[in-house]
């Protein structure tokens, strides 16, 4: 297979239990690498844990147990997250793991070795939660005399001890030149110029080793230090590949990545950070970064003291796994902020699921078994405006989806898949085939065939999104499973060709049964 493609989500921090918005990542990837999968690129999908750093160190001493312990215990909640969500990975990197923490030791040589490190004293602010540095601008004290992090809330304390430092401000100039350059490296349009305003208002160069703990990877040659966390967690990416290994295979027909998909609250650390020690390090830039943004919870900011964490368990139990997939990816614009809210979750889900494809589905498909033996006949295509019209549509879906797709702008491409699905159930009241079967058997069949075939078109495209709803249309239209990827888009359903009876897919919610929490 041609033409490589690999996507990342961000690695985790273990300290928390799995949410909403852990989903909501690892969701956007696996849906953008099915879909990567199905036009035929040979795709590789990395997602893993973040496991060093001050803040599992502390989290471990609260709870009594050891990091390592902790960390063990806790990256498996993130792989059975990623397991309840289909999320179809081909690799789980820990960065506790001997793999990566020789990897990255390798890459701060490489560091090293080109002067982009040295050694000083740092001293500033330092927020655990955050795990990263903040100046004197960017933070302030809360009425309780607190002194937080503007951005996140975050408590900050000053730190003073000896500290390596990357040179980033050598790096100001390189990386606005990069992103003018290349105007998709950071995305969507709001965030790159958030990014490029940051950079421009000047870089200073990062402090990248601590010494006052020791939960993190030992800095070569050096061990009172420990790298800083995010130069540890950022190097995953390569890290995973096999880089530096004698199997790096994977490194040399993946890196550099298409596509890091990150939230909105990393997408410095992503876009200025790791550009730039990537290009100190003389290594190859990912194509894109990705920032998409932050669920609150009917309309409240989600947060563990306020106690509205939305557990993504729950949220599969009560709706099911593919239309709470289904309400992600479409609910909100992504890149935007979005509201998670019970009622708009069994709004959609009847509405788009139940009522208009599911109707759809069972409607005709139910009719086609019923007075058609099961038996395609679409014959030849006349000059009904209505026939040709929508078979047009349907034809040009795919080129549509597939540019909204290389946007990332996953409910655009949803939105057109279900304008489709609202055409056709237009087309089917329109040409009444319930009417026809008392007055043209030949054209009933023909409506219902021409159904069946946009049917197929739909369930085709909406695989990467309902991996499993999608494939029961698809078991229903009787399609054979190597004929259901894009390369099929196009090939139209033979007359002849017998489906099987449906079975309904989407049931319908009762708003009052939605929990009220
Ligand atoms: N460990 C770092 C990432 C290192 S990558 C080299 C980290 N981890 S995290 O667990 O805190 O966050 C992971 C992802 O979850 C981020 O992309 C973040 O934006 C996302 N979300 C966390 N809460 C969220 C919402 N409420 N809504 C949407 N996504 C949010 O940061």
């Amino acid at each position: 297979m041609s033409n490589p493609y690999y996507i990342t989500t961000p690695i985790y921090y273990v300290n928390d239990k799995p949410h909403i918005g852990h989903a909501y990542t690892s969701l956007a990837c696996d849906v953008m690498c099915r879909f990567q999968k199905l036009a035929r690129h040979d795709t590789y999908f990395l997602t893993g844990t973040d496991e060093h750093g001050q803040k599992i160190e502390q989290a471990a001493a609260k709870n009594n147990i050891t990091p390592q312990q902790l960390v063990d215990r806790f990256s498996q909640n993130f792989k059975c997250l990623a397991k309840i969500f289909n999320i179809e990975h081909d690799d789980f990197i820990r960065t506790t793991e001997p793999r990566h923490k020789q990897a990255v030791q390798l890459f701060w040589q490489r560091l090293q070795e080109r002067q982009a490190i040295y050694l000083d004293k740092y001293s500033g602010w330092y927020a655990v939660r955050d795990e990263a540095f903040y100046t004197d601008k960017q933070i302030e004290t809360t009425d309780k005399g607190e002194k937080v992090a503007i951005a996140s809330g975050a408590p900050v304390e000053w730190v003073e001890e000896e500290s390596y430092f990357f040179r980033l401000s050598d790096y100001q100039e390189r990386l606005l030149q990069y992103y003018q350059n290349n105007p998709d490296f950071i995305m969507p349009s709001t965030r790159r110029n958030e990014v490029t305003s940051f950079v421009k208002s000047g870089l200073k160069d990062l402090s990248i080793s601590r010494t006052s703990f020791s939960w993190g990877v030992p800095v070569p040659n050096d061990d009172k230090h420990i790298m800083y966390v995010w130069l540890d967690a950022l190097f995953n990416y390569v890290s995973a590949l096999g880089y530096g290994t004698d199997d790096d295979a994977n490194y040399q027909r993946y890196w550099p990545a298409n596509l890091h998909m990150v939230g909105k609250d990393i997408v410095i650390f992503h876009a200025v950070y790791w550009p730039a020690m990537l290009m100190a390090a003389e290594l190859p830039l990912p194509k894109r970064i990705f920032a998409h943004g932050w669920w609150t919870n009917e309309g409240q900011k989600i947060s563990k003291s306020l106690g509205n964490v939305i557990d993504p368990l729950q949220l599969l139990e009560t709706y099911g796994l593919d239309q709470t997939r289904y309400f992600l990816m479409r609910e909100v614009s992504f890149g935007q902020d979005g509201d998670f809210s019970h009622e708009a979750m069994v709004r959609r889900s009847n509405s788009d699921l139940a009522n208009d494809l599911g109707n759809l589905c069972q409607r005709s498909l139910t009719m086609l078994v019923k007075h058609c033996d099961s038996e395609i006949k679409i014959g030849d295509i006349g000059d009904d405006v209505l026939d040709n019209a929508l078979l047009e549509r349907a034809h040009n879906l795919y080129q549509a989806v597939y540019e909204e797709m290389q946007e990332q702008a996953f409910h655009k491409a949803l939105a057109t898949i279900f304008a489709m699905v609202s055409e056709t159930n237009r087309y089917i009241d329109c040409k009444a085939p319930w009417v026809l079967r008392k007055t043209d058997l030949e054209r009933m069949q023909q409506v219902l065939s021409i159904i069946a075939e946009i049917i197929r078109r739909v369930a085709i495209l909406l695989q990467p999104f309902m991996p499993d709803a999608a494939g029961k249309i698809l078991d229903m239209l009787n399609i054979a499973p190597d004929a259901r990827d894009f390369t099929a888009f196009d090939e139209q359903l033979a007359d002849g060709h017998r489906i099987n009876p449906p079975v309904i897919i989407f049931p319908r919610f009762e708003a009052e049964n939605a929990p009220t929490e």
